[in-house]
């Protein structure tokens, strides 16, 4: 292991060692950015990772072989992937994003808690295992960096086709001898409580109406799936899904859509660098309130069959934006439109709807200069006319890459700590941005700054 010891400063014992090691992330990896670079060019989005993950617990669904494409290759599918082996799944990477996933030596139906620690979405193996074997048991999920995550929604769904569902000793253990379709009406609109349902109740007895489900690209991404391995769902994408339960699934090749937020985050990147980037391998309609609020703030955006291109060339105006669930403006894109507009002339309000607890990296991002007042979910915030570098730290995934693109806007050099949370969800971030011309390494030592700080001048 000699060129990991040299390149990450640390030894290991063995090959599964330096993989623990790479998967659990580590706090010694850093970002180091010199601002000032417009971006240009283009850059290549990967597979939805919101997708990948409902779509890889969906996978166990079937004995017999399912090929997946396009599926990112981040932390948390992979995380994911490895709680699903713990189980006794075969799974082959065939390429950097082609897994190949056999399921029909299952041994076991517990998640362990190391798992749901890591990632949160492997309570999709609820939804999926219940459906399958009619029995499941997942390590309750606890709260997290953006807010309290209840799961009562999901909790109902199953109870509703029949299931027991009781917790014990830090387990959601879930079981019945029979799934029997129903009506449910889901309180709040939920992403996950609307994939998990789904996967419960492909193969229930009869049929199963989600009212007020999740309209988000990656619930109809999931439906699409189950339905080319011989699932009956109709109405995903609207906020009625009616699955008529079928016998069983078959295996199916399937490529998973692209990631609408990886885009969004590039096309803010573009805006706030004053850059010209094109997104390319995209769904334009997915990005539509992306879009609508970089032409708000008056960029130029156009779209071709499956590509946009963002270009900042004017000053950037303010505006007001409130999350909501799709087809609103995302959550996820909240802390990158947040520091868009922190250099934006003007007042600009943002409105956080869906997490209680999203504004955590204002207190960073004020370190750069930033003029932003948080007062509950509204952040308002006042245009100043430059960022300049400071040392911060990732508090969560979409909010460590939002401060990634503030960097790249600053004056001068920004470190940003807590990058294995960038990483769950973003695939070779940093070289992607370098492809667009951004002045961004990856470094572990203070060798490695030296050397960044010599290369950058
Ligand atoms: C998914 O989380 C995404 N995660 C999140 O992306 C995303 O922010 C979120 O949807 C909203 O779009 C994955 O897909 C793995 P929800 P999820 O259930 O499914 C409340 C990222 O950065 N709620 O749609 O957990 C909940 O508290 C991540 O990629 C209940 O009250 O979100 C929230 O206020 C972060 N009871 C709202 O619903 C429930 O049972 C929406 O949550 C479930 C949710």
């Amino acid at each position: 292991m000699d060129f990991t010891a040299q390149k990450i400063g640390r030894v290991f014992f063995d090959y599964s060692d330096y993989i623990s090691f790479i998967i659990q992330g580590t706090t010694m990896e850093q970002y180091a950015i010199k601002g000032g670079n417009p971006l240009v060019g283009e850059v290549e989005i990967g597979g939805a990772k919101n997708a990948a993950l409902a779509i890889l617990a969906a996978a166990i669904m079937t004995d017999e072989t399912v090929v997946i494409e396009n599926v990112p290759d981040v932390r948390d599918t992979n995380v994911l992937m490895q709680a699903m082996e713990s189980i006794g799944v075969i799974i082959q990477r065939i390429d950097r994003h082609t897994v190949k996933i056999n399921a029909s030596q299952i041994n076991d139906l517990i998640i362990e808690d190391d798992y749901i620690k890591k990632i949160r979405a492997s309570y999709y193996l609820l939804g999926a295992l219940l459906g399958k074997y009619r029995k499941a048991e997942v390590a309750l999920p606890g709260g997290c960096n953006i807010g309290l995550r209840p799961i009562d929604q999901h909790i109902k769904g199953f109870r509703a086709l029949g299931a027991d569902v009781r917790i014990e000793h830090g387990l959601i253990i879930t079981e019945t001898k029979q799934l029997r379709g129903n009506h449910i009406y889901m309180d709040v609109v939920s992403v996950g409580a609307t994939m998990n349902v789904m996967m419960a109740a492909v193969m229930a007895d009869g049929q199963t109406v989600i009212e007020n489900a999740a309209k988000e690209p990656h619930v109809v991404d999931l439906a699409n799936f189950l339905n080319s391995m011989g699932a009956n769902i109709k109405g995903a994408g609207t906020d009625v899904v009616k699955i008529r339960g079928v016998a069983k699934l078959h295996g199916t090749e399937y490529g998973i859509i692209p990631d609408q937020i990886e885009a969004g985050t590039f096309m803010f990147a573009a805006a706030v660098t004053k850059g010209d980037v094109t997104v390319k391998n995209v769904i334009p309609k997915h990005l539509e309130s992306i879009s609508a609020k970089l032409l708000e703030i008056g960029c130029e955006v156009e779209e071709s069959d499956d590509a946009v291109r963002v270009v900042a060339s004017k000053p950037l105006g303010h505006t007001h934006v409130k999350t909501l669930p799709y087809p609103g403006f995302p959550t996820d894109m909240q802390p990158q439109i947040t520091v868009t507009l922190g250099l934006s002339a003007g007042t600009s309000i943002v409105t956080e709807s869906i997490f209680e607890n999203r504004f955590k990296y204002v207190d960073e991002l004020t370190r750069m200069g930033a003029n932003i007042k948080v007062e509950g979910n509204t952040a308002i915030i006042d245009g100043v006319g430059k960022y300049t570098g400071a040392s911060i730290t990732a508090p969560d995934l979409r909010a460590g890459a939002a401060l990634v693109i503030a960097g790249l806007s600053a004056d001068g050099i920004t470190t940003i700590d807590d990058i294995k949370y960038i990483e769950r969800g973003y695939e070779d971030f940093h070289l992607k941005l370098q492809g667009l011309g951004a002045q961004i390494d990856r470094i572990a030592t203070d060798r490695e700054m030296q050397k960044f700080k010599l290369k950058v001048g």
